[in-house]
C-alpha cells in the first residue's frame, strides 16, 4: 500500500468530488493517476461550471476586438456569457451579458454601439453598464436605475489579452499570472501582430485539449514528422503556483530514440516541417557546411530575421530556436517562438465530451511585412483540414476522448513527462474542492 493510501483523507466541503480526485504519485516510483470521469461525466462538468469558471481569471478576447470606444465583444464559457466593452472614455469594462429586466442576452458576437439597447423590451444601458432608459417606466412602480446596472465582472489586460474574472475575490490579474509575464518578458509579446485567428468545435473535453498541449511526449507517436528534429526526452519543465507551468522543447535535435539519424537528416526534417521558420521552402535541401543541424538552424533563423528587418540580436540560441509552451491556468496555452506566438484556448462545450478550440496567431512583423487591419476570427466547421500538425493534434484529442469512454480503462496514468498535467489538475482539484465564496 502506498503512503498516500494510508493517509486519512482531509475533510472536504465537497464529498461528491472525492471520487474524481487526482491521485498523486507516491514519490517512490508509482505514477500519478487521474480518474477518467473528470473528462466524461456531467457531474464533474457541473462542478466546473459552479466552482471553476465563476472563480478564475480567464482570457475573454483581445484588445484588438475592442479597439475603439463603443466596440464590444461577447465571451461565452459554458452556460455563461460576458460582455467586454470599451467605454467612450477608452476604459475597458466587463459585464454579465444579461439584461437586468428579464435576462435577455444583450449582445452576441462582436459589434460597435454608442449604447447597449436590449432587443426584448428596449431597455437601454450606457457603455459603463448603467441603466439609462426603461420604456414605460411607470409600469414598474418604483425602481432605481442604480439598482439595475449590468452586473460587472473584474477585467485585466496583459499585452493584447483581455482577461475577466467573475468573482470579486482573490488576486488581481498581475498577481494571478505571476511568474508567467516576467519569464516571457524577453520575447516582447507586445511587438507581435495578430495575423490569423480561428475557432473550431472539437469532440473532446476542454481538459483533453489542455493536456495535449501540456506535454511533448506525444511527439513520439502523434507527430512522426516532428520527432525528426524535436527532442521530447530532453524537454525541460517549470511548474508554478496556481497551476501555471512551462516547457521548453529543443528543436534542431532529433529524438534520441533514433540515434542513427545524421545531422543532415535532422536538418532535412526541420525544413520539411518548419520551412517558413527557416526562411526556406518545403523540399529545399539544407547546406550544413560542417555545422550541427541545430547550429545551422539557428543561423538560418537569424539570417531570415535580419533579411526581413526584424531585430533578433537580443535572443540567445535557445530563444531563437526552441519551442516554449506556457499554460495559463486553467485553459490558455501560449506557444512562443522567437517569431511566432500562438494562443490556444479550450472552452467547454454543451456536453463533457465537447469543447471549442480557439486559436490566435501573431507574427513579429518586419519592415517588409505590412500590418493591415486585424483579421476576423474564422469559424471552421468540425473536421476542417487546417494544417497537418494542427490536425494531428485535433484528431488526437478526439481519439483520446473516444478511447477514454472505453470500459477497458478507468483512469489515466501520468509519468514524469506529464508533470505539467499533474500541476494543472492538482490546482483544479484545489479550486473545485471549495465552493465559491460569493
Ligand atoms: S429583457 Fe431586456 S428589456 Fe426586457
Ligand atoms: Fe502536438
Amino acid at each position: 500500500m502506498s503512503p498516500a493510501a494510508t493517509t486519512k483523507a482531509a475533510p472536504t466541503k465537497a464529498p461528491e468530488f472525492d471520487r474524481y480526485r487526482l491521485r498523486a504519485g507516491d514519490g517512490a516510483g508509482l505514477p500519478a493517476r487521474l480518474p477518467k470521469g473528470r473528462y466524461l461525466e456531467e457531474e464533474f462538468a457541473a462542478l466546473e461550471r459552479r466552482r471553476l469558471w465563476p472563480a478564475t481569471w480567464q482570457l475573454a478576447c483581445l484588445t484588438t476586438d475592442v479597439a475603439e470606444p463603443g466596440d464590444w465583444c461577447e465571451y461565452r464559457i459554458g452556460d455563461q456569457s460576458y460582455l467586454v466593452v470599451r467605454d467612450h472614455d477608452g476604459e475597458l469594462r466587463a459585464f454579465h451579458n444579461a439584461c437586468r429586466h428579464r435576462g435577455f442576452r444583450l449582445c452576441e458576437g462582436k459589434g460597435h454601439a454608442d449604447e447597449l439597447r436590449c432587443g426584448f423590451h428596449d431597455w437601454c444601458y450606457g457603455l459603463d453598464g448603467s441603466l439609462r432608459e426603461v420604456v414605460y417606466r411607470k409600469n414598474f412602480g418604483v425602481i432605481a436605475n442604480d439598482d439595475l446596472s449590468l452586473a460587472p465582472v473584474r477585467l485585466g489586460v496583459w499585452h493584447q489579452m483581455v482577461f475577466i474574472n467573475p468573482t470579486p475575490d482573490g488576486p488581481d490579474l498581475e498577481e494571478f499570472l505571476d511568474p508567467v509575464p516576467s519569464t516571457l518578458a524577453p520575447f516582447k509579446l507586445d511587438e507581435r501582430t495578430l495575423t490569423a485567428s480561428w475557432t473550431i468545435p472539437l469532440a473532446g473535453n476542454w481538459k483533453t485539449t489542455v493536456d495535449a498541449f501540456n506535454e511533448a511526449y506525444h511527439v513520439e507517436g502523434l507527430h512522426p514528422g516532428l520527432r525528426g528534429f524535436m527532442d521530447a526526452l530532453n524537454t525541460t519543465y517549470e511548474l508554478w503556483d496556481r497551476g501555471h507551468s512551462m516547457m521548453k522543447i529543443p528543436l534542431g535535435v532529433g529524438s534520441p530514440r533514433f540515434p542513427d539519424a545524421d545531422q543532415a537528416q535532422v536538418a532535412q526534417a526541420f525544413v520539411d516541417n518548419y520551412s517558413s521558420m527557416l526562411g526556406m521552402a518545403p523540399g529545399d535541401h539544407p547546406d550544413l557546411d560542417g555545422r550541427s543541424a541545430r547550429d545551422w538552424a539557428v543561423d538560418k533563423v537569424r539570417g531570415r530575421a535580419a533579411a526581413e528587418g526584424v531585430d533578433f540580436t537580443h535572443y540567445n540560441d535557445e530563444q531563437i530556436l526552441d519551442d516554449y509552451h506556457y499554460l495559463v491556468f486553467p485553459n490558455v496555452v501560449l506557444n512562443v517562438h522567437s517569431d511566432l506566438f500562438t494562443i490556444f484556448r479550450a472552452r467547454p462545450g454543451d456536453h463533457p465530451g465537447r469543447s471549442h478550440f480557439d486559436f490566435w496567431l501573431f507574427h513579429r512583423l518586419g519592415s517588409h511585412n505590412g500590418a493591415g487591419p486585424p483579421p476576423e476570427m474564422i469559424e471552421f466547421p468540425e473536421g476542417t483540414v487546417i494544417a497537418e500538425v494542427v490536425n494531428q493534434d485535433l484528431d488526437g484529442i478526439g481519439r483520446v476522448q473516444a478511447g477514454m469512454a472505453s470500459d477497458g480503462i478507468d483512469e489515466l496514468v501520468l509519468g514524469d513527462f506529464d508533470c505539467r498535467l499533474v500541476n494543472m489538475h492538482a490546482e483544479l482539484d484545489r479550486v473545485l474542492a471549495h465552493p465559491v465564496s460569493s
